[in-house]
């Protein structure tokens, strides 16, 4: 079986290089030649674990290929898959351009009926979009050939995404006829033998879960950063609060742990994009606004705890910030809760001395800029730093050594913002310990 993957970011690199290793021929495409030359160099644009070996082990084999030419990789191909990025227009809502420019190429170029299946996260009835575009294509050349579309939502976690198709909860696929379905059960048999879930359904509502599922999960996030806000005022323990409520199997226990704010490339821009579809459809998805609207909050809850801590103006003060990336194993940066915290620690007149395992690059690049003192290690940013902001929970942080941290910061202070340090341990080393609604 042959298949198409256009677009080479995140979601349709893993995606096409898992599919080229259950024994799939893929050809991955993009308009940017670099991108498919470094590629071809065994070079990833993205840091994501796994996904290096996966792709170099079925580009050797020539299971896997990268090209800027889609007329071509769509020749004998059963299956396109749209993986191309949705930006966030200015209003919100996710903008399609990219996405219909590829779904009126492959009308243009096609030669056989195909199944065009989107991966992106796109709003519902973006389905009847590209199906439009292709049509519309098809009639300009004067074509009867027939298509099939398809949405088959991706349900990745970076830092983890590689594991998360191989070895999928659940696989969606939107159909409206049987050829597409024949096609999707094909593709995905070598995953389905694994036991796995596919559940099959129309194009609305699969295009609709993908957004319901993030929404769902920032739902718990933020509700969780507001339980764990009033814990404190009232003196009660949010990590006492999570066990407690994560035990009863309707609630369980993953995805309630209070932070600085969720951040990344979907939770945001998708919780937006519904909101605004809901908006146009004169309905008005009040959790959600205030979902997002506490999720805005949290991301100063640290700064504002060094605040009431230091007094509000931290001139000539310095920080020391472990974590940059949004969460942990990934460089990126995007909605990355540190920029806030760091804008926010500049204009009250701090510097920050910031250390963070893989995304320092990156951060540097296309976000903080000269903003931080990018450090060489953890404890390196701690040099003669006021206190200590933990923001982003990579392993290596997880059990430094405190006496050496104790005597590389001028004050024994820790701003923990995803509660992985236990007071009492820290109290018995010396140091102030402040959490995010934990005693
Ligand atoms: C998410 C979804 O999990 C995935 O299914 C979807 O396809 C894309 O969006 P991702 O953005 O990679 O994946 O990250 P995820 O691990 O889900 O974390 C999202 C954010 O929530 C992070 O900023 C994380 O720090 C935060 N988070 C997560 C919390 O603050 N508390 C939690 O309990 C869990």
């Amino acid at each position: 079986m042959k298949i198409a993957v256009v677009g080479t970011g995140y979601v349709g690199l893993v995606s096409g290089a898992c599919f080229s290793d259950v024994g799939i021929e893929v050809t991955c495409v993009d308009i940017d030649q670099k991108k498919i030359d470094s590629l071809m160099n065994g070079v990833m644009p993205i840091y994501e674990p796994g996904l290096a070996e996966i792709v170099l082990r079925n580009f050797k084999s020539g299971r896997l290929r990268f090209s800027t030419d889609l007329g071509e990789a769509i020749q004998g191909a059963s299956v396109a898959f749209i993986a191309v990025g949705t930006p966030p227009g200015e209003d919100g809502s996710a903008d399609l351009k990219y996405v219909l420019a590829v779904a009126d190429e492959i009308g243009r170029k096609m030669t056989d009926h195909i199944v065009v299946a989107t991966k992106s996260t796109v709003p519902v009835t973006t389905g009847e979009k590209v199906k439009l575009a292709i049509q519309n294509a098809l009639t300009k050349r004067k074509s009867d050939l027939t298509f099939s579309v398809a949405s088959n939502p991706e349900f990745l976690k970076e830092g983890a995404a590689v594991e998360d198709f191989l070895k999928p909860d659940r696989i969606v696929i939107g159909i409206d006829d049987e050829r597409a379905e024949k096609i999707m059960q094909r593709l995905y048999k070598p995953f389905q033998l694994s036991g796995e879930r596919i559940i099959y359904m129309d194009i609305p509502s699969a295009e609709m879960t993908k957004y319901a599922a993030n929404a769902m999960l920032a739902t718990k996030i933020s509700f969780m950063n507001d339980i764990a806000n009033l814990c404190e005022l009232v003196g009660a323990d949010a990590n006492m609060v999570r066990k407690g409520i994560g035990s009863d199997p309707r609630i369980g226990k993953k995805f309630i742990y209070p932070g600085v704010g969720y951040g990344g490339s979907c939770f945001p821009k998708d919780v937006k994009a519904i909101i605004k579809t809901a908006k146009q459809y004169g309905y008005d998805l009040r959790v959600l606004k205030s979902v997002e609207e506490v999720n805005d909050d949290q991301k100063h809850v640290l700064a504002n705890k060094v605040k009431a801590h230091f007094g509000e103006d931290l001139s000539g003060m310095t920080f020391a910030m472990w974590g940059l990336s949004f969460k942990p194993n990934t460089d990126d940066m995007r909605e990355a809760p540190a920029a806030v915290i760091i804008d926010e620690l500049r204009a009250a007149g701090a510097n920050v001395r910031a250390y963070d395992p893989v995304a320092m690059k990156e951060a540097e690049a296309h976000y903080l800029f000269d903003k931080v003192t990018y450090c060489k290690d953890a404890y390196d940013a701690c040099l003669d730093a006021d206190a200590l902001l933990l923001v982003t929970e990579w392993s290596e942080f997880r059990i430094p050594s405190w006496d050496v941290v104790g005597k590389l910061l001028k004050n024994k202070v820790v701003f923990d913002g995803r509660n992985i340090y236990e007071r009492k341990y820290l109290e018995s080393m010396g140091f102030v310990h402040y959490g995010v609604g934990v005693k």
